[in-house]
């Protein structure tokens, strides 16, 4: 007996080749997109910046040093997501020291939970 017909089988086909049509490279620039498009490029850097031009470290922490912080951590996924939603409280930051003095604000208004979990996903992947 046939377990599936031949045109549900060529949906099936059809749908798995959609699925992995997205490269790494553009899955990478789609992200990066939502990034920017979230306003997080502007405080964030995939790579560790350079020293800033005015000897003052950077505002906030790049994507792959907090890829390598949190690499064996396994709750950190859900928690990144809530720092990012809410932001980090000035008092329980994870940065002092590492970046400038100003805590990450809120970033609700800016994307929405979902978003914010596939960025922290994509970013906790960003190992170098
Ligand atoms: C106004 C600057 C600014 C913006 C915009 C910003 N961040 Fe941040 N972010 C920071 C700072 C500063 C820290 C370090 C906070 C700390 O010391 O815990 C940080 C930390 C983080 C962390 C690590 C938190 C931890 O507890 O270690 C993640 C993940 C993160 N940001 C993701 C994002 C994402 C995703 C966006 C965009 C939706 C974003 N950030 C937008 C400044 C910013």
């Amino acid at each position: 007996m046939r377990l599936l017909s031949r045109s549900a089988l060529s949906l099936l086909i059809a749908a798995s080749s959609w699925a992995v049509h997205a490269t790494p490279a553009e899955n990478d620039a789609a992200l990066l997109k939502l990034a920017t498009d979230s306003g997080c490029m502007a405080c964030h850097s995939v790579l560790p910046a350079a020293k800033r031009a005015d000897g003052l470290p950077p505002i906030a922490p790049a994507w792959s040093e907090i890829a390598l912080k949190y690499r064996d951590d396994p709750t950190a996924s859900d928690r990144l997501t809530q720092t990012v939603m809410t932001g980090s409280t000035p008092r329980s930051r994870h940065w002092t020291g590492k970046t400038g003095a100003t805590a990450m604000p809120p970033n609700a208004t800016a994307l929405g939970e979902a978003d914010a979990r596939m960025l922290v996903n994509w970013l906790l992947v960003l190992v170098p």
